[in-house]
């Protein structure tokens, strides 16, 4: 066998980037961008994807570098990277994997809810659920109560509406929902979530001498269909 070839490279981590509160920031609050580094880096950076080439300096020797945005403003919004520098080797890291900063603009008035056919349904329904605001042509976002992401995304059908279906729903469907929109063009800037409907599902009966349903066939279900309507990045 041929010897392997020593190769002399100086390993630098990628860091990671964090969003402090990490979501259900509004214009005017102030959120802490913090960009975790495994090494002492004697330079940090912070990018603000698209639009203007905004980046930062700091200079720590530390393994976190916070960076604070005191009174955000509509500009702030946006896709985050940082990146930095070893002390000792001056080698460069690569960019983090990016984190969304969306602010709530609460100029906007929140989306309107309805969900058909009925707040009671049975094991199996499709439900469908209309979220509408007045003329800001939008992306809409479905929020179930208790869920950190928006389980559902969708663009406006151009007259201010969009209708998410909820395909053959189970018991675990059962919650409070809610919607928000992205005006156009603002792709970080959120409405208000807007009022609650209550989906509740009446679980079948089980016949008698039928075996209980698993459990997991059921999460399996839910899942799969979260991940169909994952939100485009
Ligand atoms: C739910 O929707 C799917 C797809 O449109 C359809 O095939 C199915 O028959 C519907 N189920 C019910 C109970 O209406």
């Amino acid at each position: 066998m041929a010897p392997m070839a020593v190769v002399a490279v100086i390993l630098v981590p990628r860091p990671s980037l964090s969003l402090h509160p990490s979501q259900g920031v509004s214009l005017g609050d102030n959120v802490t961008l913090r960009c975790h580094l495994s090494q002492l880096a004697a330079w940090v950076w912070l990018y603000r994807e698209g639009g203007w080439s905004y980046n930062k300096g700091k200079k720590k020797e530390q393994d976190t570098a916070e960076f604070s945005l005191v009174s955000t403003l509509r500009e702030h919004a946006g896709r985050y990277r940082c990146q930095y520098r070893l002390s000792e080797s001056a080698e460069v890291s690569e960019k983090s994997d990016p984190v969304e900063l969306v602010l709530t603009d609460h100029r906007y008035p929140p989306s309107g809810i309805s969900l058909h056919p009925e707040q009671h349904v049975e094991t199996g329904t499709n439900v469908t659920i209309c979220c509408w605001n007045k003329d800001y042509g939008a992306t809409f976002l479905l929020h179930k109560d208790g869920c950190s992401a928006p389980i559902q995304c969708q663009e406006s059908s151009g007259v201010g509406t969009a209708t998410f279906t909820l395909f053959g729903v189970t018991p675990a469907d059962s919650g409070a929902y809610r919607c928000s929109y992205r005006p156009w063009r603002y792709t970080f800037i959120s409405s208000p979530l807007g009022d609650s409907v209550m989906l509740e599902v009446t679980p079948t009966p089980t016949p008698p001498g039928a075996p209980p349903k698993k459990p997991e066939a059921m999460e399996f279900q839910v899942s799969d269909r979260v991940r169909e309507n994952q939100i485009p990045v």
